[in-house]
């Protein structure tokens, strides 16, 4: 039952050729967003991936996924941010890309120490930002539950950067 809405989730996931650079193929989980049954099932897949007392979702499609996470299984929402975006930082995280460097931040008085959190994105690839993610959840005293990808893209070999945190992804490709 559940297999088989993923199963039905994961067929709506657009593949677009030469995208964001040639020779890339760009998985956009868009289509599967839009539908609610296919929605559905993603939420309450990921949901009970762990026990969780608020979820943290990762600029910008893990704020989709993760709000509706949150609501689904009755607690509350982050956004762990790019720079630049928030009126009040309590922590930030820096973290290299194939080529240059990238952040999160966490807003101010949102997570509490002890809190399990259960973070949330849209894709796996390299692992650079859910690496960081992790981290900084742990650097505010807060516990990972989990952290929870919709679409893991395995060639990219992103749980090699990610030892020993919780992974759970959805769909493999
Ligand atoms: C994408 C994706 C993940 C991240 C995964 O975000 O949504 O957050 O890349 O890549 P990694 O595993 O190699 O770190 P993107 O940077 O495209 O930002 P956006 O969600 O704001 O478009």
């Amino acid at each position: 039952e559940t297999d088989g809405a993923l199963r039905e989730a994961a067929a709506l996931v657009r593949e677009v050729p030469d995208f964001p650079e040639p020779g890339v193929l760009f998985r956009d989980i868009g289509p599967m967003l839009a539908s609610g049954p296919a929605l559905g099932a993603v939420v309450s897949a990921l949901g009970r991936s762990a026990e969780f007392d608020v979820v943290a979702g990762v600029e910008a499609r893990g704020f989709l996924v993760g709000a509706a996470v949150a609501q689904a299984f009755g607690t509350g929402v982050i956004g762990l941010r790019k720079p630049g975006k928030l009126p009040a930082v309590a922590d930030r995280i820096d973290y290299a890309l194939e080529y240059g460097t990238a952040a999160l931040e966490l807003p101010a008085d949102t997570l509490r120490a002890g809190q399990r959190v259960l973070v949330v994105d849209d894709v796996l690839a390299t692992g650079g930002t859910l690496g960081a993610a992790c981290s900084l959840v742990r650097q505010s005293g807060a516990e990972v539950a989990a952290a929870a990808v919709v679409l893991e893209l395995t060639a990219l070999r992103g749980r090699r950067n990610l030892p020993g945190e919780p992974v759970e992804a959805l769909l493999q490709v």
